[in-house]
Parts: C-alpha cells; structure tokens; sequence
C-alpha cells in the first residue's frame, strides 16, 4: 500500500511517500525549485517520491493533505469577527487568496495532482485531510522508537490549536489537551524575532543563537505584561500587545512602549537590548516546555516523549528537556516544522485511519537517519559534472575518506555531497560544509569566504556517536542536531577579564575550548551524533579525522551559501563550490580541487540569494 503525503500553502512545502507503512522517501520542495522555504504545490518533490519508489501515479492508494482547509478559514472568519474593525485589513488581504484558493483547497489541490500524475485517476475520490497538529503529532510519534509515549506539539499556527499534547500507544495516537489561537509560543518567540529585526519564520533560530550573549532581564517585564504561564505550563498571551489577528505586522504601538523603543531595522545594529530580549525569550520558551513536560509526565506516567512542531526545533529548550530527566527517553522529529506534516499525514493515515499493525524496536526510529532525499549514481555525477566543464578526479571508497580526513586536517573546508539528501532543515552529512573544528580562525573564515554573512552564532559539530560523552555533557544519541550540550570541563578554555568584557562577534572569536570553531560564548553547541549504521561514509571519514588528529569532531554546516536552500543536485553542488571560497569539493566518489577548476567557471553566486 502506498500513501504520498503533501505539506503545503503555508512554508516548507513538502512531499513524502510511505510504502506498508515504511518511508520509502521525502523531500522539501525548496530543494528542487532553489526557492527557500517555497510554499507552492510540491510538484517535484511528488515525481521524485514516485520516481524514488519506482511506481506509477495509479498505484498511490492515498493522498493526504496535513491540515484542513476549512478549519483554518473558521478561524481566521472568528479572528476577523472577534476584532473587527480593526482587523479589517488583514482581514481583507487575505480573503480573496483564501476564496480563490485555500477554501476549495479539495479540488485545488486535486487539479494539481491531475496536472502531475495524469487524469487516469479520480484524484478527489483518493484524496484525505488530516488536522494541522495531529500531522506534527503523528510524525513526531509514529516514526519514534518507542511502542508508547506522550506527545507533545507546538507550533506559530496550524489550524486553531497552537500547542497540544497526545498519548501514543501502538497505532493509535489520541489529543488530550489543546491550547487554541492566538495563545502561541511559537507566535510569541517570532513576535520577539520580528522585533529584534530578524525574520520570522526562519529567524528564530538567530535569537536562540544570540540569547547566550544576553542576560534575561526582560523575563519579569514580559511575564507581567506579555504572557501568563500556569503551573501546568499552560498560558495566555495578553493580544493587545500583538498586531498578528489584526494587522500586516507582528508588534504594534503599545509593545514598542514596553521594550522602550520601535523595532531593530533588519540590518541595524545589535546592540545589549537586543541580546538581553533574546536571553529573556529563550528563558520563557524553556519554562513553559519544561512545565509542559512536567505536567504531561504526571498526569499520563508514560516514560517516553516525543516532541515536533516548530517549536521543537528549539534545540536549548529540547537540552534542558533532557537534562530535567523528567522522562526516560526523548524523540524528536528532525523535521519538525510544517515539511513534518506531509510525513505525519501518510503515516495517520495508514495507523490511524486504517488502522494498520505498528512495531517499534525501542531503539532505532522509522527515519533511517532522516537520509530520505534524492542519491545521484556515479555515471550520473560523473556526466553531470563533465557537462558542467568540471575537472574531477574519482578515487576508490577508501582514497576518497583518507584524502577528505587529511584534507580536513590540513585546513580545508570542503563541500561534502554524499549519498541521500536530509529531509528536514538540518544538514546531517549528506549535504553539508565540514572543516576542522580545532582552528581558532575556521569560524570568522568558513562566515566571510563561504557562508557570507557574519554570524554570532557558531557552527555545529559532528561526533561520532561512540566519542561523545568525552567532549561534551551528554552520553546519548543526537543523530538530528536537535540537542544542546556544553562541551566537557577538561576540553575548556576559560576568558580573562577582558575578554569577557567584548561584546557581540568579538566574543564569540575568543576561543572557548579545544574545538572553538563549534563551542558558543557559554560552551554550549548544537551535536550531531554520527552513527555507523544511518551514514557509513560520513562515520568513516570523521574516524580518519580523528586518527589523523586525535579529534573525532568535524565542523558541520548546510551546504548553501546564505538565503539559499541547501544543495540537491551535483549541479548545485558545483556551482555553490565555483561560487565561493571552498577549496574542495566531494561529490559522491569525485574528489575537485579549486585550483584544478577553470577561472571561468567562476560565478556571480551569492548575490542572487537575499538574506535570511
Ligand atoms: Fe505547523
């Protein structure tokens, strides 16, 4: 039985196909259309699951949307009656989109499948509609390791339901408390990202990264006056504070008031404020998760949490989730945002609806590493690159991990393009940028000459999974970067006086440990833990690396320049390597140096993204 999920209309559309229940494929349509965070119709990535599967449009049983559209049109009918008039504009812009689309989203979306998959199928009669949540639910649960668990999502919106928490037992997952629009984190967390001068929606990330610079002070001015959090972690926001039901903005007049100031202009300078609001959301944002957890943990005695949503990308917030020990065991969903739905879709289907058996071995998740994106042959690279005027050496398995890990070592940084791509926003080793974390000047280097951008956060590691514990404050699996850990004492270096006294980007060059390309201005840093058995290339070069050095840690960042959706293709792959500074580049078993590349071939590449 075949069933294709589909996540889109809202960001991050996506397509994933499950076979009996197993995931067979999954892929963000950004990757294919270069269009960061697109919303379209997931066109590409519905023919490349296919094409992964090798089947035919006739044989999908089902097809299933993440969330309702009619759902979603009540509430913001509701939102407009409950503030009009002052919510008429946002009201009015967004009707007649929603008339034209959104509200007979069934045969929309049926049109496009027609258009995709051809008419020998009635694509309405096979057509089903999950709920926004139960989608993050259900891919946060059915593909978890565990037979039981409590469930929690949080999201900016879905339908009415910003937050809700489940019980997952075997195949049936259940709601069991909800919390309804506007009262949302995730809403919150972007209206203080929105105000920082970030974008919301792909900014979050930045406050989370820039709270460690920051002291909380904001946290009683926001908890006073912003939101009220009950001891159960429930909470209510106070809207007059926020423009989001009723206006084109996020924050209005009367928030502008309370922090002293309008918003930062998103170029503008950061300055203490800014860090100290982020220090103070941050703080918020892991107080009410971890209350959540807590009462969630009480009232159902399950052992076992699994978490998604966006808010679930909270990587600080998930680390002290884990490091409370209110449960045993958590999972969380790598692609938690609204990609996530369209594998929660098919996998509801086929457990919930149908009703199928589900098993879990208590260890391993359903996700095979999240490498569930499209692979590229060796004659297809190899014809790909030729065309493209490349100068490429191919080298047998072994040659290629011992010249990366020594090209490593030596300084390198390299665009790594091996085998499937990530489903979700996090590369994992299959389409990442990795160099050598021990390097005091790799940060400020891989920011200027590759990434673009100045950053105050640094880079994520790599670590193999059996070494992890000897660098940082964790001994478990972080296979999907979605947890924070400090790294260990005895790998530290403490700041003297002055150098604590630096502000912003200045800090963050201090080195603070062994590895400072990857530790933050209060050690913490995002881990990815590399395992044998989901990516054994990847887990074979960091080992070269670590006999050549001792180090068993590769710095680990997406392979895109900045404002550009991770590379797919080997053709994206080659033009990211002539467009900026990386030195080498690994395309399955090819191996290209820069110097060995014509001059020519050198393009005018970063410009053409915007800033995130
Ligand atoms: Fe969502």
């Amino acid at each position: 039985m075949y069933i294709l999920g589909i996540s889109a209309y809202y960001h991050d559309s996506a397509a994933c196909l499950i076979k009996d229940g197993e995931i067979v494929a999954a892929a963000q349509e950004e990757r294919f259309t270069r269009i960061k965070h697109d919303s379209g119709f997931p066109t590409n990535a519905i023919k490349y699951c296919l094409d992964e599967a090798g089947i035919e449009p006739r044989q999908l049983d089902y097809v299933a949307f993440y969330d309702k559209p009619f759902l979603k049109f009540e509430r913001l009918l509701e939102t407009y009656l409950a503030f009009a008039p002052r919510g008429f504009k946002s009201f009015a812009a967004s009707m007649p989109v929603w008339i034209k689309e959104k509200l007979f989203q069934k045969y929309v979306i049926a049109k496009e499948l027609t258009q995709i998959l051809g008419k020998d199928v009635n694509w309405l009669e096979h057509l089903l509609f999950s709920e926004h949540h139960l989608s993050h639910a259900a891919s946060a649960f059915f593909p978890s390791p565990f037979e039981e668990a409590a469930v929690l999502t949080m999201d900016g919106v879905g339908e009415w339901t910003t937050t809700s928490l489940a019980i997952g037992k075997g195949n049936s997952l259940k709601v069991t408390k909800e919390i309804h629009f506007p009262h949302s984190l995730g809403l919150l967390y972007s209206a203080l990202t929105y105000y920082t001068g970030f974008k919301v929606n792909s900014g979050e990330y930045k406050v989370m990264g820039l709270a460690p610079y920051g002291e909380p002070t904001f946290v009683d001015k926001i908890k006073e006056n912003l939101i009220d959090i009950k001891d159960d972690g429930s909470f209510q926001l106070d809207m007059s504070y926020f423009d989001y039901c009723t206006g084109l903005t996020m924050t209005n007049k009367r928030f502008d008031n309370l922090f002293g100031g309008p918003p930062r202009e998103s170029e503008g300078e950061l300055t203490q404020r800014e860090m100290d609001l982020a220090a103070s959301i941050q703080k918020i944002t892991e107080e009410v998760v971890v209350k959540l957890a807590r009462n969630v943990a009480k009232d159902t005695g399950q052992k076992n949490f699994c978490l998604a949503g966006g808010v679930a990308l909270n990587c600080v917030a998930n680390g002290i989730l884990l490091r409370e020990n209110i449960f045993d065991k958590i999972w969380i969903q790598p692609a938690a945002g609204d990609a996530g739905g369209a594998l929660g879709a098919a996998l509801g289907t086929y457990y919930i609806m149908l009703g199928k058996p589900r098993t879990s071995n208590g260890s391993m998740d359903a996700m095979r590493g999240s490498y569930l994106g499209p692979d590229f042959n060796s004659n297809d690279i190899k014809e790909r690159l030729t065309r493209l005027g490349a100068n490429f050496k191919e080298l047998s398995d072994d040659e290629l991990v011992n010249t990366t890990a020594q090209k490593l070592a030596d300084g390198k940084a390299i665009g790594w393009m091996n085998g499937r791509m990530e489903f979700g926003p996090r590369a994992l080793g299959g389409r990442s940028i990795i160099a050598d974390p021990r390097s005091p000047s790799m940060q400020k280097l891989l920011n200027l000459k590759v990434k673009y951008r100045e950053s105050f956060r640094p880079f994520a590691p790599s670590i193999l999974r059996e070494d992890v514990n000897k660098w940082f404050e964790i001994d478990g699996d972080s296979p999907y970067m979605l947890l924070v850990a400090n790294v260990v004492e005895s790998k530290r270096r403490t700041m003297s006086k002055e150098e604590q006294n630096l502000f912003g980007i200045d800090k963050l060059n201090v080195p603070r440990s062994e590895i400072p390309a990857i530790t933050h201005v209060d050690y913490s840093a995002r881990i990815q833990t590399v395992h044998k058995e989901t990516n054994p290339r990847y887990h074979a070069v960091i080992s070269r690396f670590k006999e050549l050095t001792g180090c068993p840690v590769v710095v680990n960042t997406s392979f895109n320049v900045r404002g550009e959706p991770i590379v797919c293709t080997p053709d994206d792959a080659f033009r990211c390597f002539m467009g900026t500074e990386l030195d080498v580049l690994v395309v399955g078993n090819m191996l290209l140096s820069k110097e060995e590349q014509a001059s020519s071939l050198k393009e005018d590449y970063v410009e053409k993204y915007e800033l995130d």
